[in-house]
């Protein structure tokens, strides 16, 4: 798909989503090139959110933790030694990137990266306690077939967590966004994201969510399974 569409998604109860126009081609050729200047580009604006993150991940009971969309492992340092944690992404050269943290850090508590498509991995139902993406819901090609197979990898009882730059439903950040939504496929992310691309009615019901920083762009949603 080569370009941002909208139309109605019947799994939306006839709301209007965003159509992918990242596919993992686009997804591993935009990662491709951000993997050398992304924690310098996104690192400092995105490291307030991440760690709120990663220190609620750190607060939860259970110690299998898995990451999806790891990227460079710009979370991994601040995990807890005691979880032990999984980490996937499609992009090769983030995890490259990933591994060297790992070395360099001497993080003994990550116990594999796998390049892996997070919306169909291979692992087995209930492998983990906790399943956490930072800043990855809006960039997979399809945001519920994400949360379908984090649900599905998740202990029941156990919990996911996304921290993610969720779309203003009003004001001049929605036209920015919206401005911004034919970009995707180059930026490697979708401006116009919203809660519901993402969470059905039941879910949104359910989720607890927190706005965290920086510039309240970025939400932290914690879903127990
Ligand atoms: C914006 S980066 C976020 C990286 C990291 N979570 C962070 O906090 O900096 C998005 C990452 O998600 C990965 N990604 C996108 N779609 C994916 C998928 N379907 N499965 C696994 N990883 C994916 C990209 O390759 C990229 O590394």
């Amino acid at each position: 798909m080569n370009q941002t569409l909208r139309k109605q998604d019947p799994s939306a109860a006839g709301r209007i989503v965003p159509v992918a126009a990242l596919d993992h081609a686009s997804i591993v050729e935009a990662y491709r090139r951000w993997a050398g200047i992304y924690d310098t580009a996104f690192g400092g604006i995105s490291s307030k959110a991440r760690l709120r993150a990663v220190s609620l991940v750190n607060r939860l009971p259970g110690q299998d933790v898995l990451e999806v969309g790891v990227g460079t492992g710009l979370a991994l340092p601040h995990y807890n030694p005691e979880k032990r944690i999984t980490g996937i992404d499609l992009s090769k050269e983030m995890l490259r990137k990933a591994r060297d943290r790992i070395r360099t850090d001497a993080l003994t508590n990550v116990q594999a990266l796998h390049e892996m498509d997070a919306e169909a991995t291979s692992f087995a139902d209930g492998s983990f306690d906790i399943a956490v993406g930072m800043f990855v819901a809006s960039v997979v090609p399809n945001p519920r077939r994400l949360l379908a197979e984090m649900r599905r990898l998740v202990r029941p009882g156990g919990d996911i967590l996304l921290v993610n730059h969720f779309a203003a439903a009003k004001g001049p950040r929605w036209w920015v966004e919206r401005a911004l939504a034919p970009a995707s496929r180059a930026l490697g992310w979708h401006p116009d994201f919203a809660m519901d691309a993402i969470f059905d009615a039941e879910d949104l019901a359910r989720i607890d969510s927190e706005p965290v920083p920086r510039f309240g762009i970025f939400t932290l949603v914690h879903l127990r399974v």
